[in-house]
Parts: structure tokens; C-alpha cells; sequence
């Protein structure tokens, strides 16, 4: 069992990002991706549809015999983990807005996020915000239209540029000096986003904290793989696999992606 795979899911290819900082921090772990690009995006639908969608990912991983799960997806996270962590024996690793930790540096006490509808229209998101932002004010936006600009590579496009200055206009009006990044696809953003923002405001995401909490939450279950363990990494794409072989970059080497109908 130690040496079972890591499962990951996302609606496509931004769990990724998850996944790189998860082979930093645990290298001898091997892993088996899937990108549901096939349904993405999951942030403008209907938390029963995302709820199916994330069953549906979870029941393949555990056939494939993944120790644990790490849902690398906003939406999918705040609209099912808790589902899921009631109906399956697994450990879940989920991923949300840092919305804590931009709250406590924030100076200006105006933080920005930016994720889908998904995530922001959330019971999830709304009691995170409630408990850990008292005092300070929340500019969200849904960043609609990026996800599907995204999986298709065009992040430095016209396109992404215009929408993304639309979203930050206002947060930028209210003197956010904090974006956080609330969707594992924005990542891959930051050039972008550095471009485009002033300098004094600092951009947060999880992708480090989710997998600083993946090591402790193997550790507490004793599922770290053996020291002499050597890494696999299965990904599996439902639609063209050339997208994630792009977003994978160098990691290319040391992965294997495949096809795969589900
Ligand atoms: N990567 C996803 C997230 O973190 C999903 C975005 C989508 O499919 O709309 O929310």
C-alpha cells in the first residue's frame, strides 16, 4: 500500500501546478493524473454536476489503487470533498482559496480573489471567508471565460489579457494590496498577472500548502512510500493529450500521458 500511487483530478490541465509542487516536496511518490479536460470547465455548473464529475474521478482512481486523493481543483473541492470524505475510505487532500493567509498580511485589508462561479457561489467558500476574514473586505470576481483559454495554451493571448483586466479593474479600484489565485488553471497565469498588477500587490496561491499538507496527512497515516521507492507518473487525458505534454514542459521526461475515455 506505502507505495501506491497518489491519485490527483482536475477538470484539466491546472492541477498540474498541484501535482509539480507535490513531485517537489515528495519525490520518491508516484502518481496517476486525471485531467477530465473532456468536462471542463467544471466552475459554471451545477454543484450536483460537479459532484457526479468528482465520483466519477475518485471511483477510477481508487480502481487504480491510489493510496490518497488529492482534489487538485477549487470547484470540485469546495463543492464535494465533504461528500467524499464521508463515502470513501481514502485520505482526501482538497485545495480552496488562501484566503487566511492573505487576510493576515494584508495591509489594506482588502484581499482579491479570483476563481470560478463554482467556487465562489460555495457553502464552502462562503464559511472560509465568514471565519477567517472578519475585518477585512473581499473583492471577488468570477474569472469566467479563462479556464477554456487556458486548456487550450493560449495563456499569453489578447483574449486572456483583456479578461483579466476586466476582473482586476475593480479589485484594483478598491486598493487590494492581495490576489488570491482560487483556481489551480491561474497559476500558469503569473507572467500575465505580474504584468498586469502593480507591484505592491502580491499574489497568493496553494499550491505549496496543499502539498506541505499531503506529506503530513501520509505521514499521520503512515502511506509515505519506501525510501528506495522510484517514482512513476501515469497521466491520463480524456480529450488530446498534446495540451498537458505542453503545460508539463521539462516534467515531460518523467512522466508517461496517455489517452484515456472516462
Ligand atoms: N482548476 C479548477 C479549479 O481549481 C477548475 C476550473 C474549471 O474547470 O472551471 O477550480
Amino acid at each position: 500500500m506505502k507505495n501506491n500511487p497518489i491519485g490527483i483530478f482536475d477538470s484539466g490541465i491546472g492541477g498540474t501546478s498541484i501535482w509539480k509542487e507535490i513531485n517537489v516536496m515528495l519525490p520518491n511518490e508516484s502518481a496517476i493524473y486525471l485531467a477530465d479536460s473532456k468536462n471542463a470547465p467544471y466552475g459554471g455548473k451545477s454543484t450536483d454536476k460537479i459532484l457526479e464529475l468528482s465520483i466519477k474521478n475518485t471511483e477510477l482512481l481508487l480502481k487504480m489503487d491510489c493510496k490518497l486523493i488529492v482534489v487538485a481543483c477549487n470547484t470540485a473541492t469546495t463543492n464535494a470533498i465533504t461528500y467524499l470524505r464521508k463515502n470513501y475510505k481514502v485520505p482526501f487532500i482538497g485545495i480552496e482559496p488562501a484566503i487566511k493567509p492573505a487576510a493576515l498580511k494584508s495591509n489594506s485589508k482588502k484581499v482579491g480573489v479570483l476563481a470560478t462561479k463554482g467556487t465562489l457561489s460555495s457553502d464552502l467558500f462562503y464559511e472560509t471567508s465568514n471565519n477567517h476574514a472578519s475585518g477585512i473586505a473581499i473583492i471577488e470576481r468570477e474569472g469566467t471565460g479563462l479556464v477554456p483559454l487556458i486548456e487550450e495554451g493560449k495563456i499569453n493571448s489578447k483574449e486572456i489579457k483583456d479578461l483579466l483586466d476586466q476582473f482586476l479593474k475593480p479589485m484594483l479600484d478598491e486598493g487590494i494590496d492581495y490576489l488570491v489565485l482560487g483556481c489551480t488553471h491561474y497559476p500558469y497565469l503569473m507572467p500575465v498577472l505580474k504584468e498586469l498588477l502593480p507591484p505592491h500587490v502580491k499574489i497568493i496561491d496553494s499550491g505549496e500548502a496543499v502539498a506541505r499538507q499531503t506529506k503530513a496527512v501520509l505521514e499521520k497515516n503512515r502511506l509515505l512510500c519506501l525510501s528506495e521507492h522510484k517514482a512513476v507518473h501515469q497521466f491520463y487525458s480524456n480529450t488530446n493529450t498534446q495540451i498537458l505534454e505542453s503545460f508539463l514542459g521539462d516534467a515531460n521526461k518523467r512522466t508517461k500521458i496517455s489517452y484515456l475515455d472516462f
